[in-house]
């Protein structure tokens, strides 16, 4: 069969990747601990069964309006409204099939051939295949050398006439960074100035700890409403992964294109996840700070053993539920006679001799790092942290 360059050029996701390796060693009967997958272990909460559970009684299992039922987009609206003092008509909110749909439905709207996207790095690794598949390129601000904190320098550094937009992600995936008001008002300010797109993937907004306090472009700049498309979902905050439900709020035009894409590609979301969603929203909000409060203390725990171990380092994350870890130290390194020649070897080799799967840095655009999830039991912290730590007292010149 002969594959079209577009779908030839794509690399699988690697979380994805790791996971499956991790879940087929876990069938073939060893004790793995998974550390890569970025989903919450917790149910979800019991006002989305509820309210899912009422919905298929009372028949509502037929296609939706593409954009959505109203009554979702109403209490989206209500939620940008009440957390941020936005204020969003519903004509201006698309629910999506996962905030990963939404990404690649507002990419699709402005990315062709010749067009450039500016990527932050570390970057979630569906970013730059997704302005791939659109023919676009993207281009990667790298922000290792300030501790992951983006500058409005280096971004500017990287636009050109060719831009189309800036994809931004705060809290980060995979660093747990949260940008500043003062960097978010400058981002906004130039995407005003140059007519960019920013695209404000926020999906971590509710899982910030301690006294960081979570930014929104908006708020930080009002006046660049036009230049924004705001997304999130129920996947991370109320640990909703698998029903697949995201929200997208922007100016009118987008959206209005955005649900002429979305009409030929999913029509409308799940209608019993939508009205999970709805249940979630309205009445969810204490499980979804229960849920904070108890990745806050694996954060805790998790960061505590991180610092007992050799040859490692990272940069605190304030936000989401990673870690980033530098492994610089460990390349060239040996564990019983095999090489670690970079990030990729390393999490290999660590699932195979100590059976805990971690993301490598290069799925993240950032070579030299794994990313740990800590969105497991506090009990697979201690053990799998313990493996570890084993793992790195082991490893010889
Ligand atoms: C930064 C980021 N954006 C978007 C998504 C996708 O979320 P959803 O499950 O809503 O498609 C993820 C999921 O891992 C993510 O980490």
């Amino acid at each position: 069969m002969k594959f079209t360059s577009r779908i030839e050029r794509m690399e699988p996701s690697a979380t994805t990747a790791m996971a499956s390796k991790a879940r087929l060693k876990k069938e073939q009967g060893y004790p793995v601990i998974s550390f890569s997958t970025g989903e919450p272990d917790y149910a979800s909460p019991k006002p989305a069964l509820e309210y899912a559970k009422k919905a298929m009684d009372d028949g509502h299992t037929h296609y939706t309006s593409t954009s959505g039922i109203n009554e979702l987009k109403q209490a989206v609206a209500d939620y940008y409204r009440s957390h941020f003092g936005l204020s969003y008509p519903v004509s201006e909110v698309v629910i999506g099939t996962g905030a990963k749909q939404l990404l690649y439905e507002a990419l699709g709207c402005i990315v062709e051939e010749g067009k450039e996207v500016i990527v932050i790095a570390p970057a979630w690794v569906s970013y730059v295949e997704q302005i791939r598949l659109f023919d676009g390129t993207p281009v990667i601000v790298n922000t290792e050398k300030t501790d992951f904190v983006p500058t409005i320098e280096a971004v500017n550094e990287k636009v050109s006439s060719n831009t189309a937009a800036i994809i931004i992600n705060s809290p980060n995936n995979p660093t747990g960074v949260i940008y500043t008001a003062d960097f978010l008002k400058d981002l906004a300010h130039l995407a005003m100035d140059k007519d960019l797109l920013i695209i404000n993937d926020e999906i971590y907004e509710r899982l910030v700890y301690g006294n960081n306090r979570y930014c929104q472009i908006l708020q930080a700049a009002p006046e660049a409403r036009e230049h924004v498309i705001n997304i999130n979902g129920a996947s991370k905050s109320y640990a909703m992964t698998g029903w697949r439900l995201g929200f997208a709020l922007g100016p009118k035009e987008l959206m209005e294109k955005i649900v002429s894409f979305q009409s030929h590609l999913t029509s409308n979301t799940s209608t019993i996840s939508q009205w999970a969603a709805l249940g979630a929203l309205k009445e969810a909000q204490p499980d979804v700070e229960w849920m904070r409060q108890n990745f806050e203390r694996r954060r805790h725990l998790i960061l505590g053993l991180l610092d007992e171990m050799p040859l490692i380092s990272y940069t605190p994350p304030e936000g989401a539920f990673y870690v980033f870890v530098n492994i610089k130290k460990c390349l060239g390194m040996k564990f019983k006679n095999r090489k670690i020649t970079d990030d990729m070897a390393f999490c290999e080799i660590v699932l195979d001799s100590k059976n805990i799967a971690l993301v490598p840095g290069t799925a993240f655009l950032m070579p030299g790092f794994f990313r740990i999830a800590y969105s497991v039991s506090e009990k697979d912290i201690v053990e799998g942290m313990s493996r570890l730590k084993e793992f790195l007292e082991e490893l010889e010149n």
